[in-house]
């Protein structure tokens, strides 16, 4: 328990708000994530996966209406609708408070409510941050054990007036009396609701994912990208990867490409060239502050993954299947004959018998997939065989490059380098993406995505871009990382990725190794700098010439409509918008004449 007087306060009114039967604080050991999974293998949650193939493992599947992010339903309540731009849903703190207060009233019945004290980062260190979830799902309780450090230890370093940020979460299904449970509880009705000013979380409805793990995107990205504009710093949709060159040379990379693009891929990629090795600090969340010495630290605040599962395999991610063989939890997949795991793309061969994440037979005669396409593994972060040495460290890596990335048939090159940092934001400001499962709606869509941000960034995006402008002048183009736009996604006239992708990013990541080095390996195009005709390394790689060439091809018709199109879209954000990229938008224009 806890003598934080503001905590106490807070669960004993939560508490007769949602009016559950039973209060249990979580202390975050291992008796206790066993006997919460045992509730949900009783309430036919969980099952248990093949103690040989899959030790201290389970098996869940959702609701099939609650199966990823819902960003239509998610909202930044901030004082005006200006504040929080164009890009988020807003609603006045008041009248939303009213819709919650309706919803959550007595929401809990029948239901322990389960108090999850959990930290953002190494307990302790000086960029960490303390929240405290207060949730009626074992489920999630599970699954925040492994993706944050959770339990007693963080309320001890809470002490009698420690902050924390309150996470109120439920799954709206009270179990009044004679109603019977279901497998995975939650509501048709959901809100995924942030307060800025008392930087407050409150989700309700689903029970999936960043909907539920309040500490992911609502907490580590959403609340969190709102005290770093305040404070300084950055908190950014980003892997972190250590890269270390056949000279034993290692720098620390960190990425930004939006939900299902590639980021816990590229962050444990298996080099298919020799000598390199990357390691993982982090999959999908990055904290960064300037160190004594003027250059940006990432810290990973998470403890685990949440990862996609459809598409990893031995073959494209042998980390993450390696990072998943034990003490992990799995949702939304495949489920074979011998109580294991399977997903479409997992083997080469489809097993002839499963049962799909609706609970249904399943046989590759049928030509529907067995896995939801935003299936997921829980896993824990230390369980990586290439987890990086200093993945916990308090004071975080140096970081030496940012790669901006997205879903882009056409048009966006392999990768280009930014001149400069301003540039660089330009560069991050107009990432377009195609939509992926991650979030309900369609898929395929070609929507921007700045900074992989669109969907978890807690304030105005223009004013979001500006912060990016700010931190560049702190400090000075020789020790802030350089920028790089990169694109695996390019399709070729039979709607084939053109890049193998995967391991061989290696050879991307190879090029920008170099240029952090100063290596002079590139030529100028429009949208930035490329590789010069000899310096990407294809040594082994079975690609034409003419894909290569197809790879970096961009028409000066193209570069226009890309010009066109930012223009309209900055048109949104009104004044927000920093002069210095409304300048660079007239660079590109030029550089295309
Ligand atoms: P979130 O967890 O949603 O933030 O996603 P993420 O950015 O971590 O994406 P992830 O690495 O899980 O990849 C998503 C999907 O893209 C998976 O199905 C991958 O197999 C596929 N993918 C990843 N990297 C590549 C690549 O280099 N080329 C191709 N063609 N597909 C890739
Ligand atoms: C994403 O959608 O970017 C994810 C998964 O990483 S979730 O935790 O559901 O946000
Ligand atoms: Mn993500």
């Amino acid at each position: 328990m806890t003598k934080n007087k503001k905590l106490i306060q807070w669960v004993n009114e939560m508490a007769a708000m949602c009016q559950p039967d039973k209060i249990h604080w979580c202390d975050g050991s291992e008796a206790e994530y066993n006997r919460m999974a045992n509730i949900l293998v009783k309430r036919g949650s969980f099952l248990k996966l093949n103690k040989t193939k899959r030790p201290n493992s389970y098996y869940a599947v959702s609701d099939p209406t609650d199966v990823a992010r819902v960003e239509d339903r998610t909202y930044i309540c901030g004082d005006s609708e200006e504040e929080v731009g164009p890009t988020n849903n807003w609603m006045a703190p008041d009248d939303m408070k009213k819709i919650l207060k309706d919803l959550f009233t007595g929401c809990m019945k029948g239901r322990t409510m389960y108090v999850i004290p959990f930290s953002m980062g190494p307990i302790g260190s000086p960029i960490s941050q303390i929240g405290v979830e207060i949730s009626d799902s074992p489920y999630v309780v599970c699954n925040m054990r492994i993706m944050t450090r959770m339990g007693s230890a963080v309320l001890d370093h809470l002490g009698e007036d420690g902050e924390f940020v309150p996470c109120m979460h439920s799954v709206g299904y009270p179990l009044e009396e004679g109603k019977q449970d279901v497998p995975w509880p939650c509501n048709r009705i959901k809100y995924i609701v942030h307060f800025p000013k008392e930087r407050a979380i409150w989700s309700f409805g689903s029970g999936y994912g960043g909907n539920a793990l309040l500490g992911k995107k609502c907490f580590a990205l959403r609340i969190a990208s709102i005290m770093a504009r305040e404070e300084g710093w950055l908190a950014e949709h980003m892997l972190i990867l250590g890269v270390t060159s056949p000279d034993g040379v290692k720098k620390y990379i960190a990425a930004a490409f939006p939900s299902a693009c590639g980021k816990t891929n590229l962050a444990m990629l298996t080099p298919t060239i020799p000598g390199w090795k990357i390691e993982t600090v982090g999959d999908d969340i990055a904290w960064m502050k300037f160190g004594a010495d003027g250059r940006l630290y990432a810290i990973n605040p998470e403890a685990g993954f949440f990862g996609v599962a459809p598409g990893t395999s031995m073959s494209t991610n042998k980390n993450a299947m390696l990072s998943m063989t034990e003490n992990s939890i799995f949702t939304n997949v495949a489920l074979t004959e011998d109580n294991d795991v399977w997903w479409e793309g997992m083997t080469d061969e489809k097993p002839s018998h499963l049962m799909d994440w609706l609970r249904r037979d399943w046989n590759p005669t049928l030509h529907r997939p067995a896995a939801h396409p935003n299936a997921r593994f829980t896993a824990p972060a230390n369980q990586c065989p290439v987890i990086d040495e200093k993945w916990e460290s308090p004071e975080g890596v140096p970081i030496s490059a940012i790669l901006f990335g997205g879903r882009r048939s056409s048009v966006i090159p392999l990768v280009h380098e930014a001149f400069n940092w301003n540039h660089g934001v330009f560069m991050g400001s107009m990432i377009t993406s195609e939509t992926t499962a991650a979030a309900v709606g369609a898929v395929g869509q070609l929507r921007h995505d700045p900074f992989a941000m669109l969907p978890f960034c807690g304030y105005n995006m223009g004013d979001y871009f500006n912060h990016w402008v700010n931190i560049g002048s702190k400090s000075t183009e020789d020790k802030l990382p350089k920028m790089f736009y990169v694109n695996w996604f390019r399709k070729n006239d039979k709607g084939k990725f053109i890049w193998p992708g995967y391991g061989d990013n290696i050879r991307v990541i190879k090029w920008v190794f170099e240029r952090t080095e100063g290596v002079e390996s590139y030529k100028d195009m429009p949208f930035g700098r490329i590789p010069n005709d000899t310096a990407l390394d294809t040594n082994g790689l079975d690609i034409s010439a003419s894909d290569l060439k197809d790879l970096f091809a961009v028409t000066k018709e193209q570069v226009e409509h890309e010009v066109a199109e930012i223009n309209s879209y900055y048109a949104k954000f009104g004044n927000h918008i920093p002069a210095e990229l409304k300048e660079e938008v007239k660079l590109l224009a030029k550089r295309a004449e």
